[in-house]
C-alpha cells in the first residue's frame, strides 16, 4: 500500500474529477452483463459503480476502511461486494475475475511486480486487465510543486509516486508479458476544473490525502506559505481563464492487458 493513508482527509473531489476517466476504462473495457468485474483500488467507487450498472457482478478491492464506507454506502441496491485489500494482496479465488480495472490506483502498489502477478493470479484465463495512469506534464509539475518541498525534506521519497514508470507502455509489457499478457495503450485527457486556485488548492491538494499525509512536515520546516504560493502563482499562470477559473488538461495512459 502507498504511505498515503487515502482514508484521511477529504478524497472525495479528487474522485469527482476522476470519473470521466472512469468512464473512459469502463467503456473500454466493453463489459457484459453477468461478468466478475474486479475495481482494484476503488476509492469512492467510480469505476465499481459504473460497472455494476451495466449488469456486471462486481467486487471492489479498497485498502481504505473509510473508503469502503462510502463505496458501500452508495452501492446499496447493486450487485457489488466491497472487500478489504491491495492490488498486491487481493481476497479472491485464482481466476475468478473476467476483468479487472484499476483507476489511478494499481500505480500506488509499493510492488508493482508482485501486484501484476497477483491480478494475473484472480484474473480467468481469457481476462483483460485495463488500468489508468498519469503521463508527465500538467499533474506531475503541479503536485511535484509539493512533493519536491516533501523529499527535500525527507529521505528524498516521493510519497505521490508509483515504483516503476506506470505510464510507459514497455515497463508495463515488461510486467505483463510474463503472465502471458499483451499490452496496448492509448494517450487521453482528463479536463480538470475549478472556481478558483484558491479553491482548487484547498480541496484537491490541502485536504487531498496526500495534503493530509505531507503538510505537517511542510508545516514544521516553515515551508508551507511558500509552497502554497508556488502552486498557486504556477496554477494561475498556467492554467486560469480571465475570470480566475481553472483549466487543467491532464494527460494519462488507459492501458490494456489482455491473454
Ligand atoms: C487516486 S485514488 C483512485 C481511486 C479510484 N479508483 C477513483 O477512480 O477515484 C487511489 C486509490 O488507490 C488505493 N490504493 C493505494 N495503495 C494501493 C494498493 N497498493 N493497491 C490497491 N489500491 C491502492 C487508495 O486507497 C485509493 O483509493
Amino acid at each position: 500500500m502507498s504511505e498515503i493513508d487515502w482514508g484521511k482527509g477529504k478524497y472525495e473531489p479528487t474522485a469527482a474529477d476522476l470519473l470521466p476517466a472512469a468512464r473512459q476504462l469502463v467503456d473500454a473495457a466493453r463489459i457484459k452483463p453477468g461478468e466478475h468485474v474486479v475495481d482494484v483500488g476503488a476509492g469512492t467507487g467510480n469505476v465499481a459503480l459504473l460497472a455494476a450498472d451495466l449488469g456486471a457482478r462486481v467486487t471492489a478491492v479498497e485498502p481504505a476502511a473509510r473508503l469502503r464506507e462510502v463505496i458501500e454506502e452508495t452501492a446499496a441496491g447493486r450487485d457489488l461486494v466491497v472487500v478489504d485489500g491491495t492490488a498486491e494482496s487481493i481476497p479472491l479465488t485464482d481466476g475468478s475475475a473476467d476483468v479487472i480495472l484499476s483507476n489511478f490506483a494499481v500505480i500506488f502498489a509499493a510492488d508493482p511486480a508482485a501486484a501484476i502477478a497477483e491480478l494475473s493470479r484472480v484474473a480467468a484465463p481469457s481476462s483483460r486487465i485495463l488500468l489508468t495512469s498519469w503521463l508527465p506534464g500538467v499533474m506531475g509539475k503541479l503536485v511535484g510543486i509539493v512533493v519536491g518541498a516533501v523529499r527535500e525534506l525527507s529521505d528524498g521519497r516521493n510519497p505521490a509516486a508509483g515504483a516503476i514508470d506506470w505510464h510507459d507502455p514497455k515497463a508495463l509489457s515488461e510486467l505483463f508479458g510474463p503472465h502471458g499478457y499483451e499490452v496496448s495503450a492509448t494517450t487521453l485527457e482528463l479536463g480538470i476544473v475549478t472556481a478558483s486556485a484558491e479553491e482548487y488548492w484547498e480541496t484537491r491538494i490541502a485536504n487531498h490525502p496526500l495534503g493530509v499525509a505531507t503538510f505537517p512536515l511542510l508545516q514544521q520546516a516553515g515551508r508551507l506559505d511558500e509552497i502554497r504560493a508556488r502552486f498557486l502563482e504556477a496554477l494561475t499562470s498556467d492554467h486560469a481563464d480571465p475570470s480566475g477559473e481553472i483549466h487543467i488538461p491532464a494527460q494519462y495512459l488507459l492501458a490494456t492487458a489482455t491473454r
